[in-house]
């Protein structure tokens, strides 16, 4: 029997696309190494985030494609990686070379959860292997520090002429709280250039390393220190949290066009508190109503990234500083966390990819 050649294996997967970046993977420049030994093949696919959807679909897919296209081939076996694409701006390059993508979540309104869910999604896009950093720009209450069970400053170390900050860290997440910079009892009025410099000083003279996510918790609200901040900071894009009432509804909206009035792309729509399931009877209440976030992201031509239910755990593990998916990661709603972050993670791969400059498919070399 004729050896089973490697182009036949690379013309196989050129039948496999990415769900998400709807092109297959040959071309997409995902399929890193292909081994073959006697009828055995070995492929590397690099994804674009360890935190991909699709990942075992991708998986199952490949498997298919070489054993039905392939003649002679028993085995395959399929190792999947990743690396984190870029968004490639040139002043987040400049501000932030080591950081590939920062994320701003934002509300219209306070109290929506907005910082919860960026704590989590920070902690679950870390536990899927990404490296994340959280900046708290909350001016109006950094509650973050306290969520992620920090309460220490970050240590300030002289680098040449100048004084730089290490983040601290847990759970594997890097974090900065403009909290860090005042006094716990000290009433600070901030207005939106005190905020920017604050946020711009978090950008450049903290030392985050290399980091695929950088996660910011903005103000809630839609003012003008909303507006400088996310002027100030080279987004790759933005998620808005809403509650499902209508009153939530209308700011999240605004929140969004002014996203659209800077040109930063909305990823989502994060629907929190969306349900309660009591837990003697298992019975669903509707507290702050149906599928709000779901219909407000239809209307405004975004994505719906999922609704996540009211859970006292997810309250306590905020205040006990234990985020809910790092401490409970086995129940349904941890799992509809993971979920959430798996879909923004795609949602930033899409964008990157089509706002890359048009490259040529490279092709695999001969080894490796
Ligand atoms: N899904 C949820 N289930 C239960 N409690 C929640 C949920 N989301 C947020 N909370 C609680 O609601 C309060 C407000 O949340 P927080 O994240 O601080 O809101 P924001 O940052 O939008 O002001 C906190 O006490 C938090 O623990
Ligand atoms: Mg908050």
């Amino acid at each position: 029997m004729a050896d089973v050649s490697k182009d036949a294996v690379i013309n196989a997967l050129r039948k496999v696309d990415d769900p998400d970046l709807k092109r297959d993977l040959v071309s997409l420049n995902m399929i890193k190494d292909v081994v073959i030994e006697k009828n055995n093949v070995s492929v590397t696919v690099e994804l674009t985030t360890p935190a991909c959807p699709l990942k075992n679909k991708i998986e199952q897919d490949c498997i298919n494609a070489v054993k039905s296209e392939v003649k002679g081939v028993e085995n395959v076996k399929i190792n999947m990686t990743a690396k984190v694409t870029s968004h490639n701006d040139s002043k987040k390059n400049s501000i932030l070379p080591g950081v590939k993508n920062t994320i701003a979540v934002a509300s219209g309104k306070g109290g929506v959860g907005k910082s919860t869910v960026a704590v989590n999604l920070a902690v679950a896009l870390a536990k899927d292997g990404a490296k994340v950093g959280l900046i708290d720009a909350d001016i109006y209450g950094p509650s973050i520090p306290l969520m992620m069970g920090l309460t220490e400053k970050p240590k300030i170390y002289q680098d040449q002429e100048t004084q730089k900050m290490l983040p601290l860290e847990n759970y594997g997440i890097k974090l900065m709280s403009i909290g860090f910079l005042i006094d716990d009892n000290q009433a600070v009025i901030w207005r939106g250039p005190m905020a920017s410099g604050a946020v711009k000083q978090f950008m450049s003279d903290v030392n985050w390393g290399e980091l695929d996510y950088l996660i910011f918790d903005l103000p809630p609200g839609t003012g003008d220190i909303q507006l400088t901040l996310v002027q100030t900071i080279p987004l790759t894009g933005a998620v808005i949290v809403t509650t499902p009432q209508e009153v939530s509804l209308i700011d999240a909206k605004k929140g969004l066009k002014m996203f659209e009035r800077v040109n930063v792309p909305v990823f989502g729509i994060i629907e929190n508190m969306s349900y309660f399931i009591a837990p003697d009877t298992g019975k669903r209440y509707e507290i702050f109503g149906n599928g709000g976030g779901a219909k407000l992201a239809e209307s405004l031509g975004t994505n719906f990234l999922g609704g996540i239910p009211i859970d006292p755990r997810i309250r306590e593990g905020g205040d006990k500083g234990v985020p809910m998916v790092y401490d409970l990661p086995d129940t349904k709603e941890s799992e509809l966390i993971m979920e959430i972050s798996r879909k923004l993670a795609a949602q930033v791969s899409i964008n990157n990819l089509n706002t890359a400059s048009p490259k040529v498919e490279i092709l695999l070399g001969d080894e490796n």
